[in-house]
């Protein structure tokens, strides 16, 4: 009898900040996870350079499988989360709160007031998350928030 393959629920993903030689990786899971909106590479590459330790990833040992960026004011009065990505084949395991629970407690850490975050108002499954993260919505939908028909709902928690 062969060997028995391996188990994938046995697999962890291990969270970890993100590198320069992570770029071209990260633009690639970003373009999976948000295909009709990705953030151009230099976009990315910005990011990078100027919140360099709230970027973090999931890393399977072969590829990125998840990322979440947090965008803080130098102040450290408030953070945005600017983008959360699970690929699909890893969604529904604890991922996206894995991500967000350790964003958190790192702002937490630093002494960040508050955090917001976007969500399109359709997106069921992400704004479960970040309601039992805590997060309200501030307010009714936001039209037009990025432009023309892309309405927004802003979501804060103050921790
Ligand atoms: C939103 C997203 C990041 C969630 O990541 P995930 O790893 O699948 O989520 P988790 O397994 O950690 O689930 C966390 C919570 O999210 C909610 N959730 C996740 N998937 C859900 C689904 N299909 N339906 C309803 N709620 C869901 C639940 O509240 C869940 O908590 P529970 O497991 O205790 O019930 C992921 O679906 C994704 O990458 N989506 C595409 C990109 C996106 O929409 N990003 C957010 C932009 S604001």
């Amino acid at each position: 009898m062969g060997a028995l393959p391996a188990r994938r629920t046995a697999r962890q993903l291990r969270l970890r900040g993100v590198t320069e030689a992570d770029l071209d990786a990260l633009a690639l899971l970003d373009r999976e996870t948000f295909p009709e909106e990705p953030y151009p590479y230099f976009v990315l590459r910005q990011m990078y350079d100027v919140y360099p330790d709230h970027l973090l990833v999931l890393d399977d040992g072969t590829e990125l499988k998840g990322y979440v960026l947090v965008g803080t004011a130098p102040d450290k009065s408030r953070s945005w989360i600017l983008g959360l990505g699970i690929t699909r084949d890893e969604r529904g395991q604890g991922y996206g709160r894995r991500l967000m629970d350790e964003a958190l407690r790192r702002l937490r850490g630093i002494g960040v007031a508050e955090v917001l975050l976007t969500v399109v108002p359709t997106n069921t499954a992400a704004i479960l998350l970040y309601e039992t993260l805590g997060f309200t919505a501030e307010q009714t939908t936001r039209q037009d928030y990025f432009g023309p028909g892309a309405d927004r709902l802003v979501m804060r928690l103050r921790l």
